[in-house]
């Protein structure tokens, strides 16, 4: 079945960033104790450099959000560079006030026969707190979505999973060389994924641009898992103008703005690479009220409503 993801597209992912973290602080402010699920990966990084400043500058307390990370690299110890637990730490939460407590990472090194309790009990961590209120997803060159790995069911929960070679080949310069890239790891299962009561993925670059297009309009498969977000049903894509691969996503229109019937004049000159300061922030806010509709070929038409477009303009 095919539900179309909204996705808010921004001029760059520093602006993509600043929308997550302030619909993370207003979901924080409204409910102190929220349950975050969080992701590690060179996209998020932003996100948290402004959750940091929301902490130092305006007061954003995280005393009592608990937080569940995605994955861990299997055989890595917390204190590894390259562990998640490691990256967590040095990204963000050495800068905030989280409770040490209320932090979750699947562990990397526990004994083979202990794994498969140690995922249950990931498992029954995150119902046990309510379930995930907000989750945050970047992308995988291959679509995976923690480490979902092609193959991966929608239904398929916290466990172990082997690495496939996109993946450590993407993580061979971090790790020095592929053959150090651990071969597996631990996992939330799509299926975990799915349950979270709204889930934001974020991605940047032109290098996730067909991968974005993949999960956005291609068919629900076990080949790309973050497609099987588009039958979450509170699933929002935050993407700059690069992984949106504009092209492909934006409604082909005239360059003339005045010829755009149904869509809303600020956007398009926006689009045009005509930022001027109002166009700008009209821009910002019309992109939150885009929703793409897929016409079953992969082509999107984007539309506007008036309605909004007369009361902001
Ligand atoms: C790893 C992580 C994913 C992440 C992906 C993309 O595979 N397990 O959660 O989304 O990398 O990383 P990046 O954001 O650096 O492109």
């Amino acid at each position: 079945m095919f539900m179309a993801i909204p996705l808010k597209m921004f001029s760059d992912a520093a602006q993509a960033a600043e929308q997550v973290a302030r619909e993370l602080s207003d979901l924080i402010r409204s409910k102190p104790n929220a349950v975050l699920g969080l992701a590690t990966g060179g996209t998020p990084l932003l996100l948290y450099r402004e959750l940091i400043r929301m902490h130092r500058e305006e007061g954003l307390s995280f005393a009592q959000v608990r937080t569940f990370n995605l994955d861990e690299y299997e055989g890595l110890a917390k204190d590894h560079v390259e562990s998640y637990w490691h990256f967590m730490h040095q990204n963000l939460f050495h800068h905030i006030d989280i409770a040490a407590e209320n932090i979750h990472l699947p562990s990397g090194t526990m004994p083979a026969d202990e794994v498969e309790a140690h995922c249950q009990a990931y498992e029954d961590a995150i119902r046990a707190a309510g379930g995930i209120d907000y989750q945050i997803l970047g992308i995988g060159r291959n679509g995976h979505i923690g480490f979902n790995e092609p193959g991966s069911t929608a239904t398929s929960r916290t466990r172990r999973i082997e690495l496939c070679s996109v993946t450590r080949g993407d993580a061979a310069s971090a790790f020095g060389s592929i053959e150090q890239v651990p071969s597996h790891a631990i996992t939330m299962g799509c299926g975990t994924i799915l349950e979270a009561k709204c889930i934001a993925l974020l991605a940047f670059g032109e290098h996730k641009a067909e991968i974005v297009k993949q999960a956005l309009h291609g068919p629900v498969s076990d080949q790309v898992t973050a497609s099987f977000l588009q039958q979450h049903g509170n699933t929002t894509f935050f993407l700059d103008a690069a992984a949106a691969g504009e092209s492909q996503l934006w409604p082909k229109y005239s360059r003339n703005p005045q010829q755009n019937h149904g869509i809303s004049r600020p956007l398009c000159a926006a689009h045009q690479g005509n930022f001027s300061k109002r166009h700008h922030s009209l821009a910002k806010f019309f992109s939150a009220e885009f929703f793409q509709i897929g016409n079953g070929n992969g082509t999107i038409q984007g539309k506007l409503s008036w309605a909004c477009a007369t009361q902001c303009a």
